[in-house]
């Protein structure tokens, strides 16, 4: 059923905690309802704004649209072999309540990326990524739905173009789909990935040897890391990285680094190195900085917040003056990765 509401406020749906208004607003909990919605004369030309959990969009205004919030529900087995287990789950399932699924069933693959906010249609989209593991590792394939014909479609991994924080989604079909359901495929004999960052001093903290590993330590590990660094958005509006981590040449890596040796990078290929936005924005002076309520966080400098009341704006017009200091002093332009909604 149908429950189309008017001027509803968003502040408790974005977890920048922006309040904003939706002028309509509608929450999908099945793909009957969804293709209901799509044929609905009324709002045939109306704006869409698809909304999971909210915690990768910067809300700069009133939507005067429709907000679309899916809570398309369910777990399922679809196919076992040896080696794997194939889950089609519904796209408004909270994304961290799937991976603790995965982690009690013994479903390897996804313990790395526990504890990231949101909904497991989100997922995709920016083909999420933490220590050292990226979504499009899992992945199997989507089904979505055309926002204007209604007509349903699946998509394989080469469909979706899956790239650091990129998807075809984010690109070329942005805002054409909504994603419905995603299909993943989990290993019965887990490999671990231990390498990066903190993970292995994490474990080696919680008395976890060579030979306790499992993908349940890891999960706890990565829970515990995550804990002490991102601000929680239930405490503090944030929507976790507001920027990427920029690729710049090798060349320019080099020059940068004789001026500052300091500076970390990662190899992404052999042009391409990756810098930490984080280490820049920190040392361009950003870190801890507060105006009003719009603020860079004390201990992740990546991470925009609001303290309280700061607008979408003001958070906007904060992060141009970091992008642009960022330019000033490096020579590197850093981009969002929240999707910003205008
Ligand atoms: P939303 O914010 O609701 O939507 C994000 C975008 O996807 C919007 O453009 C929206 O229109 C679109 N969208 C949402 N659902 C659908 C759908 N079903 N169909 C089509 N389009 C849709 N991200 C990482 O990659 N790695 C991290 O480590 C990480 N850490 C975070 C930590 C914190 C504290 C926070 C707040 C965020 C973090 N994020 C991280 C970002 C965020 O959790 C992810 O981007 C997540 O996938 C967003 O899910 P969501 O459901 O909240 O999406
Ligand atoms: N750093 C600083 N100062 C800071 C923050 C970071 O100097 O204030 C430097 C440090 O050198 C540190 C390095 O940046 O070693 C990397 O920092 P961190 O490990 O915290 O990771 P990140 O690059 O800032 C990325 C993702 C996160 C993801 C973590 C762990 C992006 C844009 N962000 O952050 O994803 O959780 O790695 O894998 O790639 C998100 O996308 O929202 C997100 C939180």
């Amino acid at each position: 059923m149908l429950n189309i509401q008017s001027h509803v406020s968003l502040k408790p749906y974005n977890t920048f905690r922006i309040d904003a208004n939706a002028r309509y607003w509608v929450e999908i909990s099945n793909e009957e309802d969804l293709q209901t919605l799509l044929q609905l004369s009324d709002y045939i030309d109306t704006p869409k704004l698809i909304l999971g959990g909210g915690s990768n969009v910067l809300l700069c205004q009133n939507f005067e649209g429709l907000v679309v919030k899916i809570n398309i529900q369910g777990i399922d087995i679809s196919r076992e072999d040896d080696d794997h287990v194939y889950l089609t789950v519904g796209a408004g399932v909270n994304w961290h309540q799937l991976v603790l699924f995965c982690v009690g069933k013994g479903y390897a693959g996804m313990e790395n990326l526990s504890l990231i906010p949101g909904t497991v249609g989100a997922a995709p989209m920016q083909n999420i990524g933490a220590y050292g593991v990226e979504l499009e590792q899992v992945f199997e394939s989507l089904t979505a739905v055309h926002v204007l014909t209604g007509k349903k479609q699946t998509f394989t991994h080469a469909h979706c173009a899956f790239g650091y924080r990129e998807s075809v989604f984010k690109r070329e079909l942005k805002g054409q789909y909504i994603i419905t359901s995603v299909t993943f495929q989990l290993n019965k004999h887990p490999t671990f990935h231990t390498r990066y960052g903190a993970i292995q001093e994490t474990l080696t903290t919680m008395g976890v040897s060579e030979d306790k590993l499992s993908i349940k330590a890891i999960s706890e590990a990565v829970i515990h890391i995550r804990r002490s660094k991102l601000p929680d958005p239930a405490q503090i509006g944030n929507a976790g990285s507001f920027f990427k981590n920029p690729e710049i040449p090798k060349s320019q890596f080099d020059s940068l680094n004789d001026q500052y040796p300091a500076l970390p990078g990662y190899p992404v290929s052999d042009e391409l190195v990756k810098v930490p936005a984080g280490w820049l924005i920190e040392q361009a002076g950003w870190k801890g900085y507060r105006s009003g309520d719009a603020g860079v966080h004390a201990k992740q400098a990546l991470v925009l917040v609001n303290y309280g009341n700061a607008t979408g704006e003001e958070i906007l017009a904060l992060a141009k003056l970091v992008q642009e200091s960022v330019q000033e002093k490096f020579g590197i332009s850093i981009s969002p990765e929240v999707n910003i909604v205008k």
